[in-house]
């Protein structure tokens, strides 16, 4: 069996799901249920024997070996993370200890069970690092993107936080060995995205009618990537992706925030308009995020030429399904608009001025 950490989160979620659609190969699923995490994303799985799920931290020492000895997995596929930039910003302290501590805890107990497999084993064995093009700083309108050599410049809590996960990942190759894979991916979207991220929670405030907060000039670049590709890219480095190499995953798609919002407004115009007018009246600027990174964009020609890894979906395709997905899931977002969501909402919005 494979072991995924983080398998209840958005992406997580998704690649577990996925995983279950093309193999048979059972998953064991840890994850700590954080505000992010939610068993609801997993309720196709419901009664599904290759589905093993339980509830705990990844810093957690003593559980994650229990877990390597009881269900002797072939390989470790690690999501789990503090995922949010903003929450990073507000509150560091989670993403050291999740992020940092909890990788490192991974690493230590994967080297254990690692050191004591058999030569087959030990061969085959994988730790698969889940990583973000974030770790990479910000990109001038000119630059190329980002490549796998490009270096380090981590610019907010979540993406040092990640950069010093990447760096214990690299170490724990180089020193001792361990067969370890990272992937670097830009900006995902998809079904089952926690509506704190910008594509859901405008589709959320628009289909309310709130307003939809766009930080400082709108002219942010990212590089979407529809999460679906992403988890065919993460199956792909983990079958054939060369041990200690690190892949870069993006969308070939940058697009500024703002026409993001538009397309999202324009979308939701036709397939649910709204009688009090286009729901891109509701666009409204609001304060820069602190040290708001510019642009990313992903250089993918290594998993490409390497792997033959290359998007399916362009934009268009994907951000459509993408909102039938929340139109036809209005319950699922209703279940996680909990008071610790409002509570959110009020602490990052309600102090920003236009
Ligand atoms: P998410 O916040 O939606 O999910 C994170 C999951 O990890 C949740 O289920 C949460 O409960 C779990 N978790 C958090 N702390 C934990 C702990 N201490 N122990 C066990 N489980 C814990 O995040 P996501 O967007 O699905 O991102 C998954 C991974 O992909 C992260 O490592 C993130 O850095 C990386 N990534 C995300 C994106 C993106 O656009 N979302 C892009 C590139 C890389
Ligand atoms: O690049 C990969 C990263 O993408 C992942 O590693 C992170 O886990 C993921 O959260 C995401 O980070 P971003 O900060 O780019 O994503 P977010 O959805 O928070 O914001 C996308 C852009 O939209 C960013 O420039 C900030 C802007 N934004 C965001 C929110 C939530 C707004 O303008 N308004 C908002 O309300």
């Amino acid at each position: 069996m494979i072991f995924v950490t983080g398998g209840a989160g958005f992406i997580g979620a998704n690649f577990v799901l996925d995983w279950l659609r093309t193999s048979d190969e059972p998953v064991l699923n840890l994850d700590a249920l954080t505000y992010a995490g939610n068993l609801e994303n997993l309720a196709a799985l419901q009664g599904d024997s290759r589905h093993v799920f339980v509830q705990g931290d990844i810093c957690d020492r003593a559980l994650i070996d229990r877990l390597f000895a009881e269900h002797r997995p072939r390989a470790i596929v690690h999501f789990a993370a503090e995922s949010h930039v903003d929450r990073s910003i507000h509150s560091p302290a989670s993403f050291v200890r999740t992020n940092v501590d909890g990788t490192f805890t991974l690493l230590e107990a994967a080297r254990d069970y690692w050191s004591a497999l058999d030569g087959e084993g030990r061969a085959a064995f994988r730790f698969l690092h889940v990583s973000t093009d974030e770790v990479y700083g910000s990109l001038g309108p000119n630059d190329p993107p980002f490549a796998e050599t490009k270096a380090y410049e981590p610019n907010s809590p979540y993406s040092a936080s990640k950069a010093a996960s990447d760096h214990l990942v690299r170490a724990w190759y180089h020193t001792y060995g361990l067969p370890v894979l990272t992937t670097n991916c830009s900006n995902n979207y998809g079904p089952y995205q926690f509506p704190e991220k910008l594509i859901p929670l405008m589709i959320a405030n628009a289909l309310a009618g709130k307003a939809l907060p766009v930080y400082g000039d709108g002219r942010n670049v990212r590089d979407w990537l529809y999460v679906g590709d992403h988890c065919a890219a993460i199956r792909e480095v983990l079958a054939r992706g060369r041990v200690g190499e690190t892949y870069n995953v993006g969308g070939w798609n940058e697009m500024p925030n703002i026409d993001i919002v538009h397309t999202v407004c324009a979308l939701l115009d036709e397939l649910r308009p709204d009688a009090a007018g286009p729901h891109a009246r509701l666009i409204t600027y609001v304060a820069d995020r602190p040290g708001h990174d510019r642009r990313y964009a992903i250089d993918a020609r290594k998993i490409e030429r390497e792997l033959g890894w290359r998007p399916a979906e362009t934009f268009e395709t994907g951000i459509r399904k993408t909102i039938a997905w929340y139109l036809a899931n209005q319950d699922w977002v209703a279940h996680v608009q909990s008071g610790a969501y409002r509570e959110w909402l009020a602490r990052n919005y309600g102090e920003r001025r236009a």
